[in-house]
């Protein structure tokens, strides 16, 4: 059979393009792939409404547009929105949202009457605006994944995080116990633990009366006498992390470290998590967190990037080469 020796050039070039929700981490993609990203206006009118210009054509053009949906949520999501609908209507030929933490993501069934599925809303606004692929990282819920038509690539930080803490965390824990902050993570937590070669302990959380702010917890599992890790997908207001360690603590654990992946670092979270005995925790960059946050956690806060991970998916999907099997290599 007869290779052809030139590559098949579908659109050009990548065409990398950022909302104002993370110029950090969007600049980091850039330069992982050795592109700038395209000059664009973004503009917020006296009266609250959002307006966007592209300085160049997109016309034909395989577009990645980078927006994270953390607070404010609502003007971020606007933002990629109306992005998209721009690159849409300039005639680009495939148009990729990448959004590292994807907004509404607890809001993913009917858990009581009269509610909202705010994420299938979410995915459905990304699609009519224009999307042709997404991409994004450790959704709260799987299920996300079926609120979308198109396809998309629904990534994991794990082995980012995983890699870090059996190079530089591991080696010094002593009997290393690895906790989950609620039964809801179980089996994400099940994975990291036999991946960082630990015992795995559940945090069950349990409503008391009808008061949703009663709750009693129990761990199921050993951590006296040990180092324990505690895991979540996201820290919001830091309420579950702040019970968890207590009762960490309480139940005699040695060293606390936190390891999440999206650091979302409402309210004020960071003052909560700044008061607690924990030795380290260790997040990602998919939500930006301000010098101040940063300053009030000191040398405790690892923040791993993300860039890599999503520079190379994003070269992956351009060349139309599999994303599945990096994790593989
Ligand atoms: C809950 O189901 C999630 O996994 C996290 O535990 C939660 O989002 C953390 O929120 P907070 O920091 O406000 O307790």
């Amino acid at each position: 059979m007869h290779h052809h020796s030139h590559e098949i050039k579908m659109y050009g070039g990548i065409k990398l393009y950022a909302g104002t929700a993370s110029p950090d981490l969007a600049q980091k993609i850039a330069e992982y792939l050795g592109e700038k990203l395209c000059e664009r206006d973004i503009v917020l009118f006296p009266n609250d409404n959002l307006f966007v210009k592209l300085h160049t054509s997109v016309r034909g053009q395989d577009v990645y547009v980078i927006q994270t949906t953390s607070a404010p949520v609502q003007q971020n999501l606007m933002e990629l929105l109306i992005m998209l609908q721009t690159l849409r209507l300039d005639s680009a030929a495939r148009i990729t949202a990448v959004v590292p933490y994807l907004c509404y993501g607890r809001s993913d069934k009917k858990d009581q009457p009269r509610v909202p599925i705010t994420s299938r809303l979410v995915a459905d606004m990304i699609e009519v605006a224009g999307a042709d692929r997404y991409v994004t990282l450790d959704p709260h819920a799987g299920q996300v994944q079926g609120f979308f038509s198109i396809p998309g690539d629904v990534l994991t930080a794990s082995h980012l995080i995983v890699d870090h803490v059996n190079q530089a965390i591991r080696p010094n824990l002593k009997d290393p116990v690895v906790v989950t902050v609620d039964l809801g993570f179980a089996k994400k937590g099940r994975n990291f633990a036999s991946d960082i070669d630990a015992p795995i302990a559940f945090i069950e959380k349990r409503r008391v009366t009808n008061n949703a702010k009663a709750e009693a917890l129990t761990i199921i599992g050993n951590v006296r006498h040990r180092d324990v890790i505690l895991v979540d997908d996201e820290i919001d207001t830091g309420g579950s992390i702040v019970q968890a360690v207590k009762l960490a603590k309480e139940s005699g654990a040695r060293q606390v470290y936190v390891v999440f992946v999206h650091p979302v670092f409402s309210a004020n979270a960071v003052e909560r998590l700044a008061a607690l005995p924990v030795t380290g925790y260790i997040t990602t960059d998919t939500v930006p967190i301000s010098p101040e946050k940063r300053a009030l956690l000191g040398e405790r806060l690892t923040v791993l990037s993300v860039a890599p991970l999503l520079g190379e998916v994003i070269r992956r999907a351009h060349e139309g080469r599999s994303v599945g099997e990096m994790f593989n290599e």
